[in-house]
């Protein structure tokens, strides 16, 4: 089992522009079939954890009552009241050292998807429990936005594929032994 920070980014590191818009990612066509794609990559996934903007962003697209589009149970990290909607969703805040024993136990052999933000990734990786990160470039610069991964943070190249006109490079999490 492996905890996998998996998103898409422009090229200057943010994954949503300043006004939380993905428009520049949702606009591109993706091949499900091409080498690390999201739907080879979701296949392995047991279990997922978002922070609150992220939460939100998908209530907001997808809308409160469309069924919840994952399988698999969510976290959700928040120190508010977050508006629920169906589906296996735990509203939780505090370590996510603490959490992921939990997400653990119900992940079982299958990977955690730390869905963003790059924050909430950044704790895992604080926590020595993030291993790897996946990311998707896509060919536009933003100049602003939430931030890939706001930490230093050594890594190593594990993988390299092209996915229609996104970048896609599979790193690993140098952890200090
Ligand atoms: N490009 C992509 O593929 C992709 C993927 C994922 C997300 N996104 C987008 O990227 C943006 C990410 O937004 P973001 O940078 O604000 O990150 P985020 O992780 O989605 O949300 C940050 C919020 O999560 C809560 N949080 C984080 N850690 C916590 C903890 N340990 N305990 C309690 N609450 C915690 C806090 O919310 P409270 O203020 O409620 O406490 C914090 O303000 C969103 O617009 C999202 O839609 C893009």
């Amino acid at each position: 089992m492996a905890i996998q920070y998996f998103t898409a980014t422009s090229v200057d590191g943010f994954i949503a522009d300043p006004e939380h818009s993905l428009s520049w990612l949702l606009s591109r066509n993706v091949d499900a079939e091409a080498p690390m794609s999201y739907q080879g990559f979701i296949q392995s996934v047991g279990a997922l954890v978002m922070g609150a903007s992220t939460y939100r962003w998908l209530l907001e697209h997808e809308g409160a009552e469309a069924p919840w589009p994952y399988d698999v149970p969510c976290w959700v990290f928040s120190h508010h009241g977050l508006q629920a909607r169906p589906g296996d969703i735990r509203f939780v805040q505090g370590s996510v050292a603490t959490v992921h024993r939990e997400m653990a136990a119900v992940a079982g052999e299958r990977n955690i998807w730390v869905v963003g933000g790059g924050d909430l990734a950044g704790q895992f990786a604080d926590a020595g429990l993030l291993d790897e990160v996946w990311v998707q470039y896509a060919p536009v610069a933003l100049g602003a936005g939430a931030p890939l991964l706001p930490r230093r943070l050594e890594l190593s190249l594990i993988e390299v594929a092209r996915n229609a006109d996104f970048a896609c490079v599979r790193y690993g999490v140098v952890k200090e032994s």
